[in-house]
């Protein structure tokens, strides 16, 4: 028999702005796991919006509904789904948590009571027309989207908060914005590149997770919002503040002291006062540059004057490659480095004492923004640097003002009901992950480990990164000299493990061997045999650190070629995903599942030779 409550049916637009057809996929198993639908003769494609419009009429949707469920759509592929014999808790789920979900429609035959204020906040229930119940609006997610735009008009002194609450009113109810919000929010609803919403974006960080991917595995690996969410290999944090958003705990390691500082302060906006980081801002715009209004805030303001006793110099081998650059560009490059930054310090040093740490990010990702390195050859350390013309001062400044709307966005979230838990993370090496977890375990395991030393620019170098390291305190010039060692994949990783190669797994001796054999690549050899060994101790920890039910989840890029340069004649191929997946089955755990996810090629196809070939990257789903 049929029950009553299943009688209920969902029409969902999926995001707009989803680029590769097959994050449909991604997508559609992300709801299916949410909404726990078992029969997928449940769920049903939508291809047009022909269609769609049909089938909301079909279901007596009224105009308000039709409107907002077509005002943005895809323009091919899968547009949407519709879901029959579903209830409200799916309906919830879609509003709440759903990565892929743009905007929704139930109706149903018996009352429809929302029970969670945030959902109900984005939402209209209505039983019109007579004897059906009905539900539509937009999901958390795309509001998130939408809100990356107004980051970037805080400047015009429009508060996040009330944009939101105008953009939500002029989607579901139709009513005009205030002439000054109209733009930004036709102009958020419309955005293309907008998945680096809330902190994902506080400091430049090259290969972190796409936000979108993160949350729709937590979502699909554990569905129900209970579960702890960890990630050895942290990073930026991009999964620990996706696991926060739906309502996980969450642990991180890293050995970086960077991706540390980076990671433990994600979330800090979440948990102050956004009128308390514009006073901040304020008062920080009025020492560098002697604009805003220093008379708006009681307390008194911030100074520069002291900024020398700030200074701290540069360590080798950036301070000789500083100087030179300097002299080829006709100007002290190093001093206004040094400068800027001491300036930073002494205003860090004025803010509230529980900002600091965060002010201390911004500066880290002004000075990774102002020198971009490039790592070269066969992982001998060399670098070439790009400098940036806008100066550390500004990069610092701007990202505070950032900072405003962010607090705002997060705000609004907490204000409406979202409770945000704050991760934890550890400083250490994932291949400790489960005693530095000290007895507790995780439910899922998502992370990205680095990538095999054989290819090259991402080698870690911790001298050539020490301006940022050193400036915002991260590490002392002493760690400098043996931080290197603990990273996993470092080009100069020496240890002697040749008597663990038999040992190795058939796809990673078929790297070995290829390696060993090719004399131009032959000091790659012996990095890329401690990096496997490393990356099976990490699987060892991982499953020690697994709860009975619980799963790992390890993306990894799905192959890495070698080719001659000159011809693009391809020498040998890693298959990665084989490799991980053979590691991990030594280490005893059981590949449970590998899902494929292709990824849009980057802008300059010209960039490296193959750069035109397939790349995908994949996420083998480990179970104890
Ligand atoms: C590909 S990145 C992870 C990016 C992350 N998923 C994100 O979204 O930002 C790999 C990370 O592994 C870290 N790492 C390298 N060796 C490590 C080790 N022995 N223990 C823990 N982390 C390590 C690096 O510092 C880097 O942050």
């Amino acid at each position: 028999m049929i029950n009553k409550e299943n009688q209920a049916k969902i029409v969902l637009t999926l995001r707009h702005n989803i680029d590769v057809e097959s994050d449909i996929t991604l997508g559609i198993s992300e709801i299916v796991s949410l909404c726990k639908i078992t029969d997928n003769n449940d769920v049903r494609k939508l291809s047009s919006s022909i269609e769609l419009i049909e089938e909301l009429k079909t279901l007596s949707a009224p105009s308000k509904a039709i409107k907002l469920l077509t005002h943005n759509i895809r323009k091919k592929g899968v547009i949407g789904l519709i879901i029959s014999n579903t209830n409200v808790i799916c309906y919830e789920a879609l509003i709440r948590l759903s990565a892929f979900t743009q905007d929704v429609y139930l109706v149903n035959e018996r009352e429809i009571s929302l029970t969670q204020q945030l959902v109900k906040k984005l939402s209209v229930v209505q039983s019109e027309p007579a004897e059906k119940m009905i539900a539509y609006g937009i999901s958390l997610s795309s509001l998130l989207d939408y809100s990356t735009k107004m980051v970037f008009h805080r400047d015009k002194g429009l508060n996040a908060n009330s944009l939101l609450n105008e953009l939500i009113n002029y989607l579901l109810y139709e009513k005009q914005p205030s002439k000054a919000s109209y733009s930004i929010i036709k102009e958020a609803i419309a955005a293309k590149k907008t998945s680096l919403y809330l902190t994902h974006e506080l400091h430049l960080y090259k290969g972190k997770f796409f936000p979108r991917m993160a949350r729709s595995l937590i979502n699909r690996f554990l569905p129900d919002g209970k579960g702890v969410v960890g990630d050895p290999f942290v990073g930026s944090g991009t999964a620990l503040l996706e696991a926060a958003l739906v309502g996980h705990q969450s642990i991180g390691v890293d050995v970086d002291p960077t991706s540390v500082l980076i990671s433990s302060h994600k979330l800090t906006p979440a948990s102050i006062d956004p009128d308390l980081i514009l006073e901040v801002c304020s008062k920080i715009n009025v020492a560098v540059y002697g604009n805003g209004n220093p008379d708006l805030f009681s307390s008194t303001g911030y100074t520069i004057d002291n900024w020398a006793s700030f200074r701290i110099n540069a360590p080798e081998p950036m301070r000789g490659r500083l100087i030179k650059r300097g002299k080829e560009e006709g100007y002290n490059l190093l001093g206004e480095i040094e400068d800027d930054s001491a300036k930073v310090l002494c205003l860090i040093n004025q803010v509230p004492i529980h900002l600091q740490p965060l002010m201390r990010v911004c500066l880290s990702h002004a000075l990774t923004k102002k020198l971009r390195l490039r790592f070269v050859g066969i992982g001998n350390g060399r670098f070439t640097i790009d400098v940036a013309k806008v100066r550390v001062l500004d990069l610092f400044v701007k990202k505070i003002s950032h900072l405003v709307a962010i607090s705002e966005v997060f705000y609004w979230l907490k204000s409406n009901g979202l409770l945000i838990p704050l991760p934890e993370v550890i400083k250490g090496s994932a291949k400790d992950f489960d005693a530095l977890l000290s007895n507790r375990k995780v439910d899922l395991i998502l992370t990205s480990p680095p990538y095999i030393p054989a290819s090259s620019g991402r080698e870690h170098y911790a001298r050539a990164r020490a301006i940022p390291l050193i400036f915002t305190g991260a590490a002392t010039l002493e760690e400098l000299d043996y931080l290197d060692e603990a990273f996993i994949g470092e080009m100069s990783a020496q240890v002697d493990t040749l008597h663990l190669e038999k040992s190795m797994p058939q796809h990673v001796r078929e790297t070995l061997t290829f390696l060993r054999n090719d004399q131009q690549r032959l000091p790659k050899y012996l990095p890329t045999l401690n990096y496997y060994v490393d990356i099976e101790k990490v699987l060892h920890s991982t499953k020690k650190s697994l709860s009975d039910s619980g799963k790992a989840l390890f993306v990894v890029g799905s192959s890495h070629t070698f080719y001659v340069h000159k011809t693009k004649e391809i020498l040998h191929t890693v298959d990665a995903v084989s490799a991980m997946a053979e590691l991990g089955e030594k280490a005893g755990l059981n590949v449970d599942e590998i899902i494929h996810i292709p990824l849009k090629k980057s802008g300059n196809l010209n960039a490296r030779p193959r750069s035109t070939d397939d790349y995908s990257e994949s996420v083998v789903v480990f179970r104890k």
